[in-house]
């Protein structure tokens, strides 16, 4: 062995004791004669020494510098008075080298690993160096740590882990795909895995009964900070199980994840809520429950008022008109309202009013807002009680398509929870269920499934109705975000083709794409479901970072670049002849732009 113990765990049980080290510089210090080396490796820092008593061993530290690869032999001390260091675990201990070897050398680093104002493109160019950092490494074990947890809760209830292939169909989670063409079928290609999803379902045909996968997905969608193109799914999927009892299992082993890794006990059960109460009260259906406010109707009492941009929304049938109390929200600024306003006009809205709450007991007398003027008395009875309203608060208003409405209110709740420091406890876990089937895509004017066209609706039997059909599914919400997804599915060869025909999908359609799966129904499909979670975004939120690249080892930007080996690129004619490929423009070469400095 080159080492005898590890640089952060050798301590004072070892004093006057011979150790051997191994690890990298991570700081120099000359102090008039000796020489104090902060040595490295992957448990922490140990202070070693260099006296020019020692002098082979000394000659060849003042050449070191930061970064270089050290092995040496010492004798464990005490630190002198008023240098122990009790931050860390061998603050109060330093190694006096006697023998040094230089494994390696190191030049100049592009970027100082401890300097934390480092862009990220910087460290993504670099990211073996960014993963030297404390903070990397701590966050890469605790990945590990997560995954650990997870297998082991899956492990001791007889799950296998089956492998599903990355070179495959298409399958339909919603995003676009991504492509690799094939050499022996000349114009034909592959498409890498949204979800392991079909084959997690054929495997419950094949009789596996409980299947696990810690699976890397790809989608090719716009980015943000809880989006990645490859990214890991904790993919599951369980026969002869109902709803209620796939989503005990589930919430019992994230339950244990976070009591064994985050030392947080989460409640049992898990409350639910309907994906309609969701949009409802929080104008999400991944609402952050930390954050105590709410959205109330008032589409009944602005059928008539004089003032358009309520009464309009609240005629249509597509419409909302809802408020948000804010309590002790009269003190924002103009300047501050003024930025929500805008802030809500990225989500579509066109405006947002707000009533100023001084007096609540003295009615309109009492209250403040440029609106007032177009609401009769007994509306503004009616928002002061809905909202029970007290002196101090503050009342944002949303009037436009539903959509819209919950999209900017639900993101305005979300700001004003945080900007005021509104969130009441660290973790808040919940189910949404009752999701409607489809939603209408205005756009490909057709619907299309809320989770995947194999969700079982929730009544199998009969037409089914896609304005009001309600499915089989479940999604689990973590303080605001959607940490996993899944469904009951549909086992039964009729059924599915019935969602298809809602989908708009033709019989021909539905053979072409997933006839091995129609295929597959038709020999003792047995009734099945399961769910996905991200692992990036669990590990994320565990870290307590923004983003989930930092939780990844090699993360894209942004733009779905690695800009450490500078791919997506350009490949050689050859290598495009060969695959039957001609491309139609020109390359521009792009490399300007993977050097992307923004990011969300
Ligand atoms: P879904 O599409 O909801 O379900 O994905 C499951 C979970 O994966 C995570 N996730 C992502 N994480 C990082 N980057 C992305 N681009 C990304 N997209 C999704 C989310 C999400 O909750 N086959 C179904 C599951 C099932 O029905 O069993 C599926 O993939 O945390
Ligand atoms: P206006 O009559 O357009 O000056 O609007 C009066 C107030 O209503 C302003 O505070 C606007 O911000 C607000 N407002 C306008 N349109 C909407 C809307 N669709 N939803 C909520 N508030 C609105």
């Amino acid at each position: 062995m080159m080492r005898t113990h590890n640089c952060g765990e050798v301590t004072e049980k070892h004093i006057d004791g011979t150790v051997e080290l191994c690890g990298w510089v991570n700081r120099r210090r000359d102090h008039g004669g000796v020489i104090f080396i902060d040595l490295r490796d992957r448990t922490g820092i140990v202070q070693v020494v260099f006296d020019p008593d020692e002098e082979a061993a000394f000659e060849l530290a003042e050449h070191v510098r930061n970064e270089y690869v050290l092995r040496l032999k010492g004798r464990v001390r005490h630190r002198p008075e008023g240098t122990v260091n009790l931050n860390i675990p061998t603050g109060k201990i330093e190694v006096y080298t006697t023998e040094l070897e230089l494994l390696n050398s190191s030049e100049p680093l592009p970027f100082q690993l401890d300097d934390d104002d480092t862009t990220e493109s910087v460290r993504l160019r670099h990211r073996f160096l960014d993963l030297r950092r404390e903070h990397m490494q701590k966050n890469l074990r605790l990945r590990h740590a997560i995954i650990r947890s997870l297998r082991n809760y899956l492990e001791n209830r007889d799950f296998t882990e089956i492998e599903t292939p990355i070179l495959t169909r298409s399958t339909p989670e919603g995003a676009r795909d991504y492509l690799v063409p094939s050499r022996t079928y000349p114009g034909e290609f592959f498409a890498l895995p949204q979800s392991p999803q079909l084959f997690k379902q054929l495997l419950m045909v094949s009789g596996y009964e409980r299947y696990y996968q810690v699976a890397r997905c790809f989608r090719d969608e716009d980015l943000r900070a809880d989006r990645q193109p490859e990214f890991t799914q904790l993919d599951i999927e369980m026969s002869f199980i109902d709803q209620s009892d796939i989503m005990s299992i589930m919430e019992d082993m994230i339950r244990n994840l976070f009591s064994e890794v985050q030392d947080v006990e989460l409640p049992n059960p898990f409350p639910q809520m309907s994906w309609h109460e969701a949009m409802e009260r929080f104008g999400s259906d991944r609402p952050d429950l930390r954050i105590p406010l709410e959205l109330v109707d008032l589409g009944d009492v602005m059928q008539d008022v004089e003032f358009k941009v309520f009464s309009n929304p609240a005629k249509a049938s597509n419409g909302r008109v809802a408020v948000m109390k804010v309590p002790g929200g009269n003190s924002l600024s103009r300047a501050k309202i003024d930025a929500y306003t805008e802030y809500v006009g990225l989500y579509g809205a066109r405006g947002l009013a707000y009533v100023k709450v001084n007096q609540a007991d003295k009615g309109r007398e009492g209250l403040q807002s440029p609106i007032l003027k177009f609401l009769p008395d007994d509306v503004i009875t009616a928002i002061l009680q809905r909202t029970a309203a007290e002196d101090g608060d503050l009342l944002f208003f949303g009037a436009d398509s539903a959509k819209v409405v919950n999209d900017s209110l639900g993101a305005l709740r979300e700001k004003i929870g945080h900007d005021l420091n509104m969130l009441d406890s660290e973790w808040k876990p919940l189910w949404v269920i009752d999701f409607p089937m489809f939603e209408y895509d205005t756009k490909a004017a057709r619907n299309v499934s809320l989770h995947h066209p194999f969700t079982s609706p929730a009544v199998t039997e009969g037409e089914i109705d896609p304005a009001t059909a309600l499915s089989r599914s479940y999604d689990m919400v973590m303080n605001g975000s959607e940490i996993g997804g899944g469904s009951i599915r549909i086992h039964q060869k009729d059924v599915q083709e019935k969602v298809f025909e809602a989908l708009g999908i033709s019989d021909e359609e539905a053979n072409d794409k997933f006839g091995f799966l129609l295929d597959a129904l038709k020999y003792g499909a047995p009734p099945h479901g399961g769910i996905a979670f991200g692992i990036d975004r669990i590990a994320a939120m565990m870290a307590g970072v923004n983003s989930i690249r930092d939780v990844i080892a090699f993360p894209k930007t942004q733009k779905a670049a690695c800009l450490m080996t500078s791919s997506p690129n350009a490949v050689d004619n050859d290598q495009l002849r060969e695959l039957n490929l001609k491309l139609r423009k020109p390359l521009v070469k792009e490399d300007t732009e993977k050097q992307e400095s923004s990011f969300e």
